[in-house]
């Protein structure tokens, strides 16, 4: 994989921004895949000032949902569907028809997402899949031991994963969920293009595992390494553990222009 790391948050959104308004110039109705959480933030706020400026047209551009809570009433506003359609589908000036994601509030949990896993087949596979890490490895909400087969299912979150996001819930750990559907770490690894992510000191050994450990399921994020294009974007905080970042940083410094990321 290709580690790229940057001096912060904001250098790391505009340049994943760049990658993907590349990608919609290539291919304007491009499937976007994306994730939740603080970390892509920058991401989306570049991508839709691009789009505002004029410097690429996302008009035809498509939006599938890497995971979802389950249980959560429709429209609770940190469902990932409604923060999704919050922080990326309505900047970017698109429909909720151009939004895919899995269905959280289904009757029949597991229908929803092999239902899901078959959507994202028929809509031609996704171009470009955003990835945020959590603290203990997990990629999307496949915590670790997840199999790296796995497709779209039902998981448990960890209690570190419910501390974690308990944030978004006003810092009451009753009120987050204990289920989520996610897609599978087969299911992500199809996706054309894997842009993992991670920014903060907080994340620095999940990024040491991730790219320097060995594949394994106890680190979900390591499946990247059996990806043909992955690329890990990091700042110098995220970076912090990682022993081979002068080299990545020379790699990076050396790279022809035209490669983009
Ligand atoms: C969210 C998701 C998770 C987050 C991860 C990091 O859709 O898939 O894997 O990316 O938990 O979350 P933040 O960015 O809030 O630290």
């Amino acid at each position: 994989m290709e580690v790229v790391i940057v001096p912060d948050a904001k250098a790391a959104g505009e340049l994943i921004a760049e990658a993907m308004a590349q990608l919609l110039r290539r291919k304007p109705d491009a499937l976007l895949g994306v994730a939740t959480g603080s970390t892509p933030l920058p991401i989306y706020e570049a991508l839709a000032a691009q789009v505002d400026a004029g410097a690429v047209d996302a008009s035809k551009a498509r939006i599938a949902q890497l995971d979802e809570y389950v249980g959560l009433p429709t429209g609770h506003p940190e469902s990932y569907r409604a923060t999704v359609l919050r922080q990326v589908v309505d900047p970017l000036g698109l429909s909720e028809a151009a939004f895919m994601g899995p269905d959280g509030s289904a009757a029949d949990v597991q229908a929803a997402c092999e239902a899901y896993d078959s959507a994202l087949v028929e809509a031609g596979g996704v171009d470009l899949q955003l990835l945020g890490i959590g603290t203990d490895g997990h990629i999307g909400f496949n915590e670790p031991c997840s199999s790296l087969a796995s497709r779209t299912r039902i998981k448990t979150l960890t209690e570190q994963t419910i501390a974690d996001n308990a944030r978004f819930f006003d810092g009451d750990l009753s009120q987050v969920p204990r289920h989520v559907i996610t897609q599978g770490i087969g299911t992500i690894l199809e996706a054309r293009h894997l842009v993992l992510l991670a920014t903060g000191e907080g994340k620095a050994d999940a990024v040491a595992a991730t790219v320097e450990g060995p594949v394994a399921s106890v680190v979900p994020a390591s499946a990247l390494q059996l990806h043909p294009h992955a690329t890990v974007v990091v700042d110098e905080a995220a970076a912090s553990k990682l022993k081979l970042a002068d080299y990545f940083r020379h790699t990076y410094a050396n790279k022809p222009e035209w490669q983009g990321l």
